[in-house]
């Protein structure tokens, strides 16, 4: 296992294994934490943006083996190293392995956004210290109607940014539907 600094060369090795083919967005991401075999990258989990957002991908025929959790282990670990004061994830809650895999390890709930037909996802994350507390106990803000409607129209209005702060490039991602996000509010 080891911690990468994300390049061109690293890119064309993560597409080879069809890591970030099915998941761009490790593409954008500072730096990874990289398992790799004699053939190639087995999986890989990357960090980056302004909110430190984390995601994780395996290659098929590897999952299920463990290594999805050693890899976010060590991400995690390599955040507290580097300093950070708290990360982030955004969690589809119908996709148990990845709920699995980030609740073992400590990420916690923060708020859920219906963010369009069919989008849902939970926000996560781990606080390291006092302000990393603070910053998590503000996001928690957003597990209220309130809060809900407010992000929703900050959604709209930053959306050709908001992509970038969190370090999404996926595909195919439709505009947040406001009426959409507050109509279905979950309380978590
Ligand atoms: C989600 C993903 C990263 C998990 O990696 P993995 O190597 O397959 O997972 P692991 O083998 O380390 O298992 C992690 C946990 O999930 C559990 N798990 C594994 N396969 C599972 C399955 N099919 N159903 C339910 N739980 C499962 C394991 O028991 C383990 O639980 P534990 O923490 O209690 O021990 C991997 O499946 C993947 O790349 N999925 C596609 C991309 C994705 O969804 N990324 C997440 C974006 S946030």
């Amino acid at each position: 296992m080891k911690i990468v600094k994300i390049d061109s060369n690293l890119i064309d090795e993560l597409r080879t294994a069809n890591i970030s083919t099915n998941m761009k967005s490790l593409e954008s991401c500072e730096w990874i934490v990289l398992e790799k075999n004699e053939e190639g990258i087995e999986g890989a989990a990357g960090m980056g943006g302004v909110f430190h957002v984390s995601g994780i991908q395996i290659a098929e025929k590897f999952r299920g083996k463990g290594i999805g959790k050693k890899i976010q282990n060590e991400l995690i670990n390599e955040c507290i190293r580097r300093g950070y004061s708290f990360i982030t994830v955004f969690n589809d809650p119908r996709n148990k392995t990845s709920v699995q895999l980030h609740d073992s390890l400590g990420y916690k709930k923060l708020f859920r956004i219906h963010y369009a037909k069919n989008i849902v996802n939970d926000v996560k994350g781990i606080a390291f210290d006092k302000k990393g507390r603070l910053f998590i106990q503000l996001l928690r803000f957003f597990n209220t109607k309130t809060g809900t409607i407010l992000l929703a129209i900050a959604l709209k209005m930053l959306h050709s940014v908001f992509p970038a702060l969190i370090i999404y490039n996926e595909d195919g991602l439709p505009k947040p539907d406001i009426k959409w996000i507050i109509k279905n509010f979950e309380k978590i």
